[in-house]
């Protein structure tokens, strides 16, 4: 199949590609390096003709709740015109678990996005990933109170971007699923406890609070914010085994 990866080039995008590729797919990474731009449509009418799917894993330059919002939107709309033009047979898009029980601007553009999706009669399948453990040091930062650093004790299940990324191809080689599918790392745990844990191993030493009111950008978390219901499909490597592959990498 042709497949072109929205986004080809980020954490998740560039190894999805790689991961159709080895699957013998023609794959294109698409973003605004190579002349894809989803906020202003250049390129996506050329790079959608003959294309069976689309694979969308851009993310917005700014996390501003207005900012955030207008790029999804802004992109949907852009897409969704081009692939209906194009006839795509599948749009797979990753979001995140737990978009519809949180109230903050991030996830209200998330919410945007499938929102766009769902009406675009265009058959899709949604990826909701929970946090990808690429993202606890952004977490802990995140969390800063003057000089501590506060952290909710909502329940957190994280997932290695590699994990991620095969679920992501999986999805994208197969039928649409017309809904969602839940992935999440192999172990649950506290926010909070993740955090310090890869905070210790990098030696890391700020103060960690653990405050069950400690807002996760912009939400309280309880035990089922974002973690999934029953039955995710969960990643293989644990906390440990990515937290070795950080190092190896550096
Ligand atoms: N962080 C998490 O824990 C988490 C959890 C669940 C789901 N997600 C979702 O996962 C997705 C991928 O995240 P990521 O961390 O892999 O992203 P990332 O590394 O920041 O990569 C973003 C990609 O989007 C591209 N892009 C930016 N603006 C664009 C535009 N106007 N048109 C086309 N492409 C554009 C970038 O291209 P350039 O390199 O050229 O700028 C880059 O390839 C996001 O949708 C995010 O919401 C994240």
């Amino acid at each position: 199949m042709k497949i072109v990866v929205i986004g080809g080039t980020g954490l998740i995008g560039s190894k999805v590609v790689n991961n159709l590729r080895k699957l013998g797919h023609e794959v294109i990474a698409a973003s605004p390096a190579s002349g894809v731009n989803t906020l202003t449509g250049d390129g996506l009418d050329e790079v959608l003709q003959g294309t069976d799917v689309v694979v969308d894993l851009a993310n917005s330059p700014s996390f501003e709740d207005k900012a955030v919002l207008a790029f999804f939107e802004t992109a949907g709309r852009n897409l969704f015109a081009a692939e209906t033009k194009a006839g795509i047979k599948h749009h797979v898009a990753l979001s995140i678990v737990g978009t519809e029980r949180l109230d903050n601007g991030y996830f209200r553009a998330k919410q945007a996005q499938e929102r766009i999706i769902r009406q675009s009669g265009i058959p899709y399948s949604i990826v909701h990933s929970t946090q990808f453990m690429e993202f606890l040091g952004a977490i802990a930062d995140a969390g800063a109170v003057g000089e501590e650093t506060h952290l909710s004790t909502g329940a957190f299940q994280p997932i290695a971007s590699d994990d991620v990324a095969a679920a992501v191809a999986d999805v994208a080689a197969g039928k649409p699923l017309n809904g969602i599918i839940e992935i999440a790392g192999p172990e649950r745990g506290r926010l909070v406890d993740f955090v310090k844990r890869y905070l210790d191993k990098k030696g890391d030493t700020r103060k960690i609070v653990a405050d069950a009111h400690a807002k996760y950008f912009g939400s309280e978390l309880d035990d089922q914010s974002i973690v999934p219901g029953a039955n995710p499909r969960l990643g293989k490597i644990n906390f440990e085994t990515w937290f070795s592959s950080q190092l190896q990498k550096a």
